[in-house]
């Protein structure tokens, strides 16, 4: 049961598609019809406008790592179940990024997940966070390609949690890590013909 209520909740949380509705309120008219036509603050970037993707980062990492914090804080039992490998707080954690790759209020074509599996990253322990937060920026300041940085990280994450001690969440960060790569399959496509944009870039 606190399994269901924690993948819900995370979904809830998961699937506001901030991205969309930061670039419509700005004015900036449907994010996707501009660029890759992904909901995330990198293609957010790309109207022009800093402010809007630093708000998209902030919120889409935010709603990933609200419902992990609140799962644990609704669910945390003296039982082992909630901090399990399929307890209600890795649930909250993959219901979160389900959420943003497959809102149901957008027909579910959603985002990548880069950003939320941050938040959820911090979450489900800070040195996990951490090592995310690290690699994803060190990636991105050698190769100022969004998407490797991205695929970068969550692969991190899934290695981070086996070599720090959590390795009862290294399943749901593995299985999370293949959704994003997958989900990264037409940027990599452009990885591999040279076409894909540097951050920052229009296109
Ligand atoms: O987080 C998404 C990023 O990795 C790629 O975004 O818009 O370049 O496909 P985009």
């Amino acid at each position: 049961m606190d399994q269901s209520l924690g993948l819900l909740l995370g979904y809830a949380f998961g699937s506001i598609p901030f991205g969309l509705l930061l670039a419509k309120a700005g004015g900036k008219g449907d994010i996707r019809s501009i660029g890759s036509g992904n909901i995330g603050a990198t293609n957010v970037l790309r109207t022009g406008s800093k402010k809007l993707a630093a708000a998209t980062l902030l919120l889409d990492l935010a709603k990933g790592l609200v419902p992990v914090l609140l799962a644990r804080a609704l669910f945390d039992q003296p039982a082992a179940m909630p901090e399990a490998a399929w307890g209600a707080v890795p649930l909250a954690a993959l219901g979160a990024v389900l959420g943003h790759c497959f809102p149901v209020w957008l027909g579910f074509k959603g985002g990548k997940g880069v950003a939320t599996n941050a938040g959820v990253s911090f979450g489900l322990g800070w040195p996990i966070g951490l090592a995310y937060a690290a690699v994803w920026i060190a990636t991105l300041a050698i190769f100022r390609i969004s998407s490797v940085a991205g695929m970068s990280a969550v692969v991190a994450a899934a290695l981070a949690a086996g070599l720090l001690g959590y390795v009862h969440f290294v399943p749901v960060l593995v299985i999370v890590a293949v959704l994003i790569v997958w989900l990264h399959r037409a940027n990599i496509g452009r990885l591999m013909r040279g076409e894909e944009p540097k951050v920052g870039s229009k296109s």
